[in-house]
């Protein structure tokens, strides 16, 4: 730990193995669990520990976000995140996220206009989109696009130059809308459409969508505003799959790009930023609220694949502040778009009322997460769901490049390493066949 404030704490973890003892200095943290520091573990006692999923791990220092999950409380460097999505805009939230704190005016509007000067992508891009097939997820385009910014971006690839962090981090953050918005286009067979910088990023990426060659999109402020809070709620969440895997990926000194496309695929899956395509999925598979008592069986079944889709949280043991925020927007756009009585709606808030009474879900401490309602706000602003991923994970470039860069930062930071418990065969004998089946 490199913070000398937590390293004066003096609490002692000790440690008895066999006849030996050790001691391990414990940290607290400004709010929340403390940590013991077992770095010193393996060179002292020659034994490593065993945390499978990190369930009980903190792999860095951080002072970007904090999750009280007992009392779902989600703040973004101090501040509340219900403050932030009601009175801050995303590129706000960005430079926060970034920098530490909320900017003033002046800061602000130089900052948007940082920002903003990236969005347009180099014209060679388009050519790499040719490449795709037309029916290919825009997440494929997307952790393909993203990884290959690295190719025509060259001069801010130097991670150890503060300038090109920063114009790294914003050019991720800018392109990031544009890339999706052109894997949408291309996976419709449409034109790209241009940014259009006297914009503002949600509207932005609202017209970079939904504009076409023959028809402006004329952009709604309560759909720019939904889709703009959104973008905040996501925009970063501690140290979940993703975020740990750009700082893993980071870790080896690679290339920002790079990291920030190792994240999109780990945002891709079903258990992490997937869950909000497969939410909306499972409600159009569920179909009517006559079904819901058959599916909520299915989830209880441990044979049974089946999981409720938008339900549980690994850190959250109570109400997902972010998905109690969508849920009153849900309601506004919903209004908005002349939709009166939406029945996936409906049958969302059925299930999650019985749900939230049934044993199980209350036992496991199973409530609605962030993907539940968000996937019924977009498809009502216009967006198939293979979209939802994808902006998920515009939103988090946000948290990613945030969190990349504090760990650059970081004077202790080190190459990301875990052991392993090995469990696989002693020395063999080369030559010697096995007898045993092999059940691949
Ligand atoms: N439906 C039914 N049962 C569930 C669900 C669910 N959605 N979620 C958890 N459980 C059960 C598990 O089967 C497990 O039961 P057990 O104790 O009998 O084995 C128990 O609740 C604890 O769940 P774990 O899977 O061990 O919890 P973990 O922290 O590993 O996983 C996760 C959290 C992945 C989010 C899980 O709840 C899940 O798969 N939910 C559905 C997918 C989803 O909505 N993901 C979005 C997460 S939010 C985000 O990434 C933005």
């Amino acid at each position: 730990m490199a913070n000398k404030k937590i390293i004066k704490n003096k609490k002692i973890a000790k440690l008895t193995i066999a006849d030996n003892s050790y001691e391990f200095p414990i940290y607290s943290s400004t709010e929340g669990e403390s940590v013991i520091d077992i770095s010193r573990l393996y060179s002292e006692a020659n034994i490593f520990t065993y945390d499978p999923g990190f369930t009980s791990t903190a792999s860095c220092e951080s002072k970007i976000t904090y999750i009280d999950g007992e009392n779902g409380i989600l703040r973004y460097r101090g501040y509340d995140i219900e403050d932030l999505a009601q009175k801050s805009d995303f590129i706000e939230v960005v430079n926060l996220l970034i920098y530490g704190d909320l900017p003033n005016k002046e800061q602000l509007k130089k900052y948007r206009r940082l920002i903003s000067r990236h969005t347009l992508l180099h014209e060679q891009i388009i050519n790499f989109f040719q490449g795709f097939r037309r029916d290919a997820h825009p997440m494929a385009m997307m952790v393909g696009v993203m990884g290959a910014l690295s190719s025509f971006y060259q001069d801010t690839l130097d991670i150890s130059d503060s300038h090109q962090r920063q114009e790294a981090t914003r050019r991720i953050v800018a392109k990031s809308a544009t890339i999706g918005a052109m894997a949408y286009k291309y996976s419709i067979g449409q034109s790209f459409v241009s940014p259009k910088n006297n914009l503002s990023f949600s509207e932005n990426f609202l017209h970079m969508c939904f504009s076409n060659t023959a028809e402006e999109y004329k952009i709604s402020p309560i759909l720019s505003k939904a889709m703009d809070t959104i973008f905040i709620l996501h925009a970063d969440h501690e140290q979940n799959a993703s975020t740990s895997t750009v700082r893993l990926a980071g870790s080896s000194g690679a290339n920002p790009f790079a990291c920030i496309a190792a994240g999109v695929s780990s945002l891709w899956g079903p258990a992490h930023g997937g869950a909000n395509q497969a939410a909306l999925e499972m409600l159009e598979e569920i179909g009517s609220t006559k079904n819901i008592n058959k599916y909520i069986k299915k989830a209880k079944n441990k044979k049974d694949p089946f999981k409720l889709m938008g339900f549980g949280h690994r850190v959250y043991k109570n109400y997902d502040p972010r998905a109690k925020i969508l849920k009153g927007i849900c309601q506004k756009v919903l209004k908005h778009v002349g939709i009166k009585n939406d029945p996936i709606l409906k049958l969302a808030m059925t299930l999650e009322k019985i749900a939230l009474k049934d044993k199980y879900f209350i036992e496991k401490r199973l409530y609605p997460n962030v993907d539940f309602y968000s996937g019924i706000i977009l498809r009502a602003i216009g967006f198939p769901p293979e979209m939802f991923t994808v902006i998920f994970a515009i939103s988090r470039t946000a948290g990613w490049t945030a969190q990349w860069t504090e760990m650059i930062e970081d004077p202790i930071q080190k190459i990301g390493r875990p052991r392993q418990l090995y469990t696989g065969n002693k020395s063999l004998k080369y030559g010697t066949i096995r007898s045993k089946k092999n059940t691949r």
